[in-house]
């Protein structure tokens, strides 16, 4: 007989490096050509066994905008991974949030990782994590990229993934705002922008010259920050800021604050600044506090590894 144990597992948020959209499909979702990045912005998700209800609360940044019943993703999480193995333990889990809610960072989908690992150790369920990662994309589009964390391409939802190689650390200050912006709202504003009102033909992503998501992956092997900074990219971002004005001014004090390039991450209202090193992330940092651009001002590191458990308490 194992003794009851808590498990905690840690998921990061991310940040979008390039975005490129094609028009909707019947479902709904766009077809996107993405390179993911997971930061040192952490969702922590505690698991602690109990009778047999599935039962969350959270804590930490954003907490009271997020909803502690079963449209939870974490709760949504537990369910599925009991429906679909058919046991019948029960879970209480803890949400501590770093990573803004609705910031284009995949808070919710960070949550939903870690409660899926959590979920699966706690309950001994022994899922691999390919198996994990096919729950977590019935949850949402990014959850898998949560599982994996470091780089990765995503095509069609942006759930399907390639490991893109990265040399080096890069330092990212993040501005994030205490509101948020809807995905679903930011896609529309983007095909009202195309005048992609109707179902496309094809599910093609329409090719321009080159490809962003390729420009990344080369920079991202040259360990360079100024190269990076020249691939960076997010078709979103005319979208969001014709949603929000003021993102164009937060990516203004970037660039007044001495940011390499700054982009927007996913669909925002999140900014992620590219700084030099850890240094130069400071002073950008500093620069932006002072201009007042964002709620908040962060110093991120990346790519960081994907959702995995940081202790268990025998
Ligand atoms: O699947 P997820 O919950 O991450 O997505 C939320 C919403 O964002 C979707 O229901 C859809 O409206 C929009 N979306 C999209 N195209 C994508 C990803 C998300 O239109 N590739």
């Amino acid at each position: 007989m194992r003794l009851v144990r808590d498990v905690r597992v840690r998921a990061p948020g991310k940040i979008n490096l390039s975005l490129t959209a094609g028009p909707p499909r019947e479902d709904g979702y766009h077809p996107l050509e993405t390179v993911f990045q997971a930061v040192s912005l952490y969702e922590e998700v505690l698991a602690r066994p109990t009778g047999g209800e599935i039962a969350v609360e959270t804590r930490g940044r954003g907490a009271d905008r997020v909803p502690d019943d079963e449209t939870n993703l974490a709760v949504r999480a537990a369910h599925l991974l009991r429906e679909r193995t058919g046991v019948d333990g029960g879970v209480h889990l803890t949400i501590t949030k770093q990573v803004p809610v609705a910031g284009g960072m995949a808070g919710g989908s960070a949550d939903a990782a870690a409660a899926l690992v959590a979920c699966d150790d706690l309950w001994e369920t022994g899922l691999s994590r390919a198996a994990l990662s096919e729950l977590g994309a019935e949850l949402g589009a990014d959850v898998p990229f949560a599982l994996a964390g470091m780089s990765a391409l995503g095509t069609d939802r942006g759930d399907v993934l390639t490991p893109v190689m990265s040399r080096g650390t890069y330092h990212w200050v993040l501005a994030v705002q205490d509101w948020g912006l809807s995905t679903p709202e930011v896609f529309a504003e983007l095909d009202a922008l195309r005048g992609d009102v109707a179902v496309a033909e094809t599910q093609a992503i329409p090719r321009r010259e080159g490809s962003a998501a390729g420009d990344v992956v080369a920079a991202l092997l040259s360990a360079d920050p100024l190269v990076l900074a020249r691939a960076l990219h997010n078709e979103l971002e005319e979208a969001a800021i014709g949603l929000r004005p003021e993102l164009a001014d937060v990516l203004a004090a970037a660039d007044r604050a001495g940011a390499l390039a700054a982009v927007l991450s996913g669909s925002g209202p999140t900014v992620a600044a590219l700084a030099l090193d850890a240094p130069h992330a400071a002073s950008v940092a500093g620069v932006m506090r002072g201009a007042e651009a964002a709620a908040d001002v962060l110093v991120v590191t990346g790519p960081m590894p994907g959702a995995r458990a940081v202790t268990a308490v025998g």
